[in-house]
């Protein structure tokens, strides 16, 4: 795929070149120009790339921030800032977008997410693999700060579950799961071999009102609040009392841009755990019925689905994070709940008035 990229050429500009990625002080709005990075996000048309490209483009600019994909953008996401088409398997043409755009953050989220890596491993394997490798090389060659996500899905059976802490036996069971721990490591091998500034979290389950879920083992949790609203009966295909750590999208994509601009200095980590609330399928769904006492829940229970958050944690030990760099949740359960159906049914009530 690639010849005679490899990082090694690089590594003294690496240095010098890190001075001028941009790092704004936390807590300002928005910064100055000069201290602006100008930010790559792949795989930006799932369920979190748009939030984050909307959080980063009021603080950073909107011209400062491409959304890529290898999708169409619906019209809203297509006049709202920059959009390109970008295939992190395609090496030469990543490179030549990040050189042409003078990229100096990269946000990796392009990915196969768990359920659907268990039926094509194959696909995710040359997407969560290959594809972190020409990004790990092109971050490294220019230079770049990297972001790449990690999930609760890259810890398994054997690992401690309640809590799960930072370091620990890691052995997941899926494609997924294990493509996620190589990405971890890797990044952190680059980091030290090479300087990579590589930045990594592990979100939970993550909770959002106008994004759709990806084809996760935590999708039920989102497709709740819609079924809710819409019929008031949902069919959960995870059993009633699967505890899993989850978050409102507000808090990950607020996690996302604070962990980015925390000064290197003060990660003592490079991948760090970031909890906010775990729940179950019968706790989320009394919590809605508070307000929609008429929904009723059924459980089909999927067979992959089940083992795969079986063996995922039922709560993520987050000390380091708040100790490093300040992570502080702001959305418990009932405050998710409040946020999602308020989202959820003003969503309705627009697309019926239309
Ligand atoms: N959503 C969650 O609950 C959650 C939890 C933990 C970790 N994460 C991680 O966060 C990241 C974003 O998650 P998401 O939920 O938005 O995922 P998603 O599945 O909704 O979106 C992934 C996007 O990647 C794109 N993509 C696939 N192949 C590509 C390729 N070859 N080149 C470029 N783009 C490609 C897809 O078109 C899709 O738009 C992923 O890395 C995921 O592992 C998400």
């Amino acid at each position: 795929m690639h010849a005679g990229n490899r990082p090694h050429s690089s590594v003294a500009r690496l240095t010098s070149s890190m001075r001028g990625v941009g790092s704004c002080a936390s807590g300002a709005s928005s910064c100055a120009d000069a201290d602006r990075p100008k930010v790559l996000i792949t795989g930006g048309l799932g369920q979190l790339g748009v939030g984050l490209a909307k959080l980063l483009r009021r603080r950073f600019g909107e011209n400062n921030v491409i959304l890529s994909d290898i999708r169409k953008p619906p019209n809203h996401v297509y006049h709202h800032g920059p959009f390109i088409f970008s295939d992190v398997l395609d090496y030469t043409s990543l490179r030549e977008t990040v050189v042409n755009n003078n990229v100096s953050w990269l946000v990796h989220y392009a990915a196969v997410l768990s359920a659907v890596g268990e039926n094509n491993v194959a696909l995710a394997k040359e997407v969560n693999i290959t594809g972190l490798h020409n990004v790990l090389d092109i971050a490294t060659e220019h230079g770049l700060r990297l972001f790449v996500p990690s999930t609760i899905g890259a810890f398994g059976p054997s690992s401690p579950r309640d809590p799960t802490p930072d370091l620990c036996v890691q052995r997941p069971r899926t494609i997924y799961g294990v493509s996620k721990v190589h990405a971890e490591l890797m990044g952190e091998y680059y980091h030290h071999r090479y300087g990579l500034d590589f930045r990594c979290l592990r979100y939970p389950g993550i909770i959002s009102a106008d994004s759709e879920p990806g084809g996760g083992t935590t999708d039920y949790a989102v497709q709740i609040f819609h079924a809710a609203v819409k019929s008031g009966l949902f069919e959960c295909n995870l059993r009633s009392d699967t505890q899993l750590p989850m978050m409102y999208i507000d808090d990950c994509l607020r996690a996302t841009l604070e962990f980015l601009e925390a000064p290197a200095e003060t990660l003592l980590n490079r991948t760090y755990n970031i909890h906010a609330m775990s729940f179950t399928p019968h706790g989320l769904a009394q919590e809605i019925q508070r307000v929609l006492p008429d929904l009723k829940v059924t459980y089909n229970v999927d067979a992959v689905r089940q083992a795969i958050a079986d063996g995922w944690p039922m709560a993520l030990e987050d000390t380091a994070a708040r100790r490093d760099w300040g992570w502080k949740h702001e959305y418990d359960l009932a405050e998710l709940v409040q946020a999602v159906l308020a989202h959820v049914t003003t969503g309705n009530q627009l697309a019926r008035a239309h």
